[in-house]
């Protein structure tokens, strides 16, 4: 796994420094296990780092000692602490805060559960005075992640092309007479030759009516001669996802099939020309709306969504969610964009590719054929 290198690393920590002013704190608790990658290339299933203007402190189990130290050594900005046996996370943090005075502590209030946080207010905040303040963040290390920077888009850029010549492996297939369990299993299989360190998650694989279900999966179902299949899969490389769709009709393909397939590849692509710098996500999502036409009201989820060290990240490219408001697209953003339409109980069609916001456009990062 190739990691981003520490002059990267340091200017993503010196980027997320720069927001504490605005944010009115001093450190940060980061609890999320991606922003804590992003930050400091430290990929594990569990750990906690503390962000101050001085001092990067990353906390780990022993699990990850032989881990922890090197990326210490590879990028010495870290201050690596392993737990000692039998004591955790939280009795380490609240151990690292307590001698702070006069400190703004952030949390990332969207990863911290209500029972770690009545832990820490009741370790820290009750009893003895402790001499800071404990307040909540949202997103201060998912907005950096929004936008991809160079070493990230050369995952992406990497991760999408392997992604395609999986796709085109498989795709050609005679797929009638096979569980679609079966595909999936080859498609998996293919993604870790492909070098993909793992599926980026549950590959589905949703054949004949199965098809009308936006997140199938993939089960003992046969697959029929004229059936729709919508294939969805997506590889981790280096820690990034990427994430594609095609739908193939099992056998030879009806009218309808085939219409369905072009109406929806024409919507993804009405969708592609609105992705420009600046343009509302909204606007994007409604781009493919609009193009759907009669069959908008079978187009019930999001056009896309961000792509990153999480499958699903921002930028969000749906309806407008005024409880949640969207920033605008800007080059470096990667996005699905998967409009899809839905028959329950018939089948359904949905196309997904991943693309990067360039300071003129947009510029396709998977290469597959979409139509038949
Ligand atoms: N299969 C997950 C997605 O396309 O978003
Ligand atoms: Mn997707
Ligand atoms: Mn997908």
């Amino acid at each position: 796994m190739r990691i981003a290198p520490p002059d990267t690393l340091a200017d993503r920590v010196g980027r997320l420094r720069r927001s504490f002013a605005a944010a009115s704190i001093d450190t940060l608790v980061v609890t999320s296990l991606p922003n804590i990658a992003y930050l400091t290339g430290f990929f594990a299933s569990a750990g906690v780092l503390i962000v101050s203007q001085d001092d990067l402190a990353l906390i780990g189990d022993s699990r990850y000692a032989t881990l922890l130290e090197g990326r210490a050594r590879e990028f010495p900005a870290i201050r690596p602490t392993i737990l000692p046996p039998g004591v955790s996370f939280d009795e380490t943090l609240v151990g690292a805060l307590e001698p702070l005075r006069g400190f703004r502590v952030g949390i990332e209030a969207p990863h911290t559960s209500l029972q770690r946080f009545r832990y820490w207010t009741r370790r820290l905040l009750d009893g003895e005075r402790w001499p800071n303040e404990l307040v909540e963040t949202d997103g201060l290390v998912e907005e950096l992640r929004l936008t991809k920077d160079r070493w990230e888009i050369e995952r992406l850029r990497d991760g999408a092309a392997r992604l395609s010549s999986v796709a085109k492996c498989i795709l050609p297939k005679a797929l009638a007479g096979r569980r679609e369990s079966d595909v999936a299993a080859e498609l998996e299989s293919e993604l870790r030759r492909a070098g993909f360190e793992r599926p980026a998650f549950d590959t589905i694989v949703a054949s004949g009516s199965n098809a009308a279900l936006p997140h199938g999966r993939a089960g003992e179902r046969v697959l029929e001669p004229g059936d729709l299949v919508v294939i969805d899969f997506g590889g981790v490389l280096d820690g990034y996802c990427t994430d594609l769709t095609r739908t193939v009709v099992a056998g030879t393909a009806g009218a309808r099939e085939r219409e369905l397939i072009e109406r929806v590849a024409a919507a993804q692509r009405a969708a592609f020309d609105a992705v420009q710098p600046g343009a509302a996500p909204e606007r994007v999502d409604q781009a493919a709306r609009d193009r759907m036409g009669d069959l908008a009201d079978r187009f019930t989820h999001g056009t896309g969504h961000g792509l990153g060290l999480e499958v699903h990240e921002g930028p969000r490219i749906t309806r407008a969610r005024p409880d949640r408001p969207e920033s605008p697209l800007a080059a470096g953003m990667v996005m699905t964009l998967e409009p899809g339409v839905y028959f329950p109980g018939w089948g359904g069609v949905r196309i997904e590719d991943d693309v990067l916001v360039t300071e003129s456009g947009a510029e396709w990062l998977t290469d597959v054929p979409r139509t038949l």
